[in-house]
């Protein structure tokens, strides 16, 4: 069975990675990753408001970096990644200014990065600012970060986009290699005992899936080159045949390592081949994209009338 699979330039033997979390952030945790078969690892993101209060807002690669700070623990810790595991390490970026985003994208780069994950977190909420101001500005860290690095980039992005397939094109056209689908925002609790809000941060549902799958059907047929990384809800070996029959190259999976153990990705790999073998796949390729939705089996369930159709044959479960 052949599961090997492309991604951000990288032949990968399937398509499990372990998606940005703290899950590998030590040598520890990133070895048993490794251990559990992880195709590859994204590492944490390095925010750029932790580098300007812990180090004044110097630039990587000058003596100004203080010693033990985030940043410098950050890049110390992956150069040893790199020193000792052997699949490929993708570093995770967020920045807040433009000079942040192509500094630290450079500075990740040179410790040995594989490829970057540029996370554009941001939960748009001042309104002089407009969708296509937010898309703008996105679409200018892409270019500007393409521009100054030679390593892979994927943009990890929320799924609050007004034109997401348009966005998506423009970000490949901008340099993206590959877009990830999607990122979570912690979602406001508010605690009516002490009016105050909170901002809850859960492990994933497999219910999340299901708007990524949307998407990645959606995208498929629509990226020219760009590769799609389904990340949220994923918990089985069959949410990857889901995901990758939509027009996934990658799963990123974390929420289920948490709860299940590092070394449960290995049974969600052998889940996921099992269930290609079962069904005389040949290999990844032969069912990545099966369900884009410009496919004849795939096109459903994005539609004015599909939408109309569900809501009138809609009956409660008895
Ligand atoms: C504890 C924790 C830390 C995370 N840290 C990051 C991060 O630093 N950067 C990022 O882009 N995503 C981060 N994420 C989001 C995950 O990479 C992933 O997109 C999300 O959890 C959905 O995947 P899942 O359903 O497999 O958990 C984090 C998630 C968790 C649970």
């Amino acid at each position: 069975m052949n599961l090997s699979t492309k991604y951000l330039g990288m032949e990968l033997p399937h398509p499990f990675i372990v998606g940005a979390s703290p899950l590998t952030n030590t040598l520890d945790g990133a070895r048993r990753v490794e251990d559990a078969g992880a195709a590859a690892i994204v590492l944490a993101s390095l925010f750029e408001e932790q580098i300007r209060r812990e180090a004044g807002c110097v630039p990587p690669g000058s003596n100004g970096v203080l010693e033990g700070s985030i940043p410098e623990i950050h890049l110390e810790n992956l150069r040893r990644l790199k020193e000792s595991l052997a699949i490929p390490v993708v570093a995770s970026l967020n920045g807040s200014t433009l000079g942040g985003w192509i500094n630290w994208a450079t500075a990740l780069q040179e410790m040995g990065a594989d490829a970057l994950e540029l996370n554009l977190y941001e939960v748009a909420t001042d309104e002089r600012h407009s969708s296509e101001h937010v898309e703008r500005v996105a679409l200018e860290i892409v270019r500007e970060v393409r521009a100054a690095v030679r390593i892979p980039l994927a943009v990890k992005l929320l799924p609050y986009y007004s034109s997401l397939s348009s966005f998506a094109r423009q970000l490949e056209d901008a340099g993206a290699d590959a877009i990830v689908i999607f990122n979570r925002t912690f979602e406001a609790e508010v605690d009516i005992e002490h009016f105050r809000i909170e901002s809850k941060m859960t492990l994933s549902s497999r219910d999340e899936l299901l708007s990524r799958l949307r998407w990645a059907s959606i995208l498929a047929g629509q990226l020219h080159s760009a590769s799609i990384a389904v990340s949220g809800g994923v918990h089985e070996g069959s949410d990857a045949v889901k995901a990758v029959a939509c027009g996934a190259s990658v799963v990123q999976v974390v929420s289920a390592l948490y709860e299940k153990g590092t070394a449960y990705l290995r049974t969600m790999r052998r889940d996921f081949e099992d269930w290609l073998d079962c069904r005389g796949f040949a290999g990844v390729e032969q069912l990545r994209a099966r369900l884009s939705i410009l496919t004849p089996e795939g096109d459903r369930g994005h539609s004015r009338i599909d939408y109309m159709r569900m809501l009138h044959d809609w009956r409660p479960e008895p």
